[in-house]
């Protein structure tokens, strides 16, 4: 009789797939509460320690492949603040992205910015990372998590297929090929060296692109 032990692993399995965990980047140095998927695609955040007030935090995203790679920082896709990225020629493509309907989501405007972290920023022979300083981000209008919560839940979206205008930042995409929510411990996500971190990032991107 397999038939238990098999569901239980599967279950085991199919739970911690669903729940981000500590992970540090090794080329920044900075420690994340990052989601992982089995394709490759994982996305972190960091906070400052004192969450009163907050409106940044420092996004990891990236993936294996050519594909792009997409986060929520409410949860649903739809009402929420996104965050679009791909690799184009071993740089990073990036952009916000909001809708309110099923479908490619259009940059919207808003003094939200994606400062990157430069030795947090590349592709190596297996992945490619992103890494920035998502500045004035979170939000009270229930588009982003909000500052003070405790535990929350993020989307995540990510497709094999590369975007029809890679150099573009404001290119069209197709529909991801796998999109999920997992949970996320932000006591966890919180460390007394945001503010260092936070000091590391470059200007905002010209063109939401670099
Ligand atoms: C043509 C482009 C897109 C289409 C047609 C599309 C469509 C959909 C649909 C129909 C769902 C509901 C689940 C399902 O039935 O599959 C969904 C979920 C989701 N999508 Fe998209 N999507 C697109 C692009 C994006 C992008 C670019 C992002 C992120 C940057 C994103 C993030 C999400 C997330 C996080 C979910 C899961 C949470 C939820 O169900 O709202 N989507 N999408
Ligand atoms: C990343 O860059 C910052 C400065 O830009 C530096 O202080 C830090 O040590 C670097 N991280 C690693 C792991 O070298
Ligand atoms: C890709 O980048 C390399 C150097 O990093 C450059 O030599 C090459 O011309 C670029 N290719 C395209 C298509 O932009
Ligand atoms: C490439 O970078 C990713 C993300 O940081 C890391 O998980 C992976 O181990 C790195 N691969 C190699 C071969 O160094
Ligand atoms: C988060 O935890 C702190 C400390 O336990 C508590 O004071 C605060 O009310 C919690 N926040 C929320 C939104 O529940």
């Amino acid at each position: 009789m397999k038939l238990a032990p098999l569901l239980f692993g599967g279950i085991t399995a199919l739970v911690r797939a669903q729940t981000a965990a500590p992970y540090t980047d090794v080329k920044s140095g900075i420690t994340f509460q990052a989601y992982q998927h089995t394709t490759g695609y994982f996305l972190g955040v960091a906070l400052p320690e004192n969450p009163t007030g907050n409106t940044d935090l420092i996004v990891t995203i990236g993936g294996k492949g050519t594909g792009w790679s997409g986060a929520s920082l409410a949860g649903p896709m739809k009402n929420a603040l996104l965050v679009l990225a791909w690799p184009n020629n071993n740089t990073i493509v990036s952009s916000f992205r909001k809708t309110n309907q099923y479908g490619s989501p259009p940059v919207p405007t808003g003094a939200f910015m994606q400062l990157p972290i430069a030795n947090g920023t590349y592709t190596n022979t297996t992945h490619w990372t992103y890494t920035f300083v998502c500045s004035k981000c979170i939000q009270s209008d229930g588009t982003t998590f909000a500052a003070n919560e405790n535990t929350t839940v993020l989307g995540y979206a990510l497709s094999s297929a590369a975007p029809s205008q890679k150099g573009n930042a404001a290119s069209s995409v197709s529909k991801h090929s796998s999109q999920g929510q997992a949970a996320f411990d932000l006591v966890k996500a919180r460390s007394k060296d945001f503010a260092m971190w936070k000091n590391w990032a470059a200007a905002p991107k010209v063109e939401n692109a670099f």
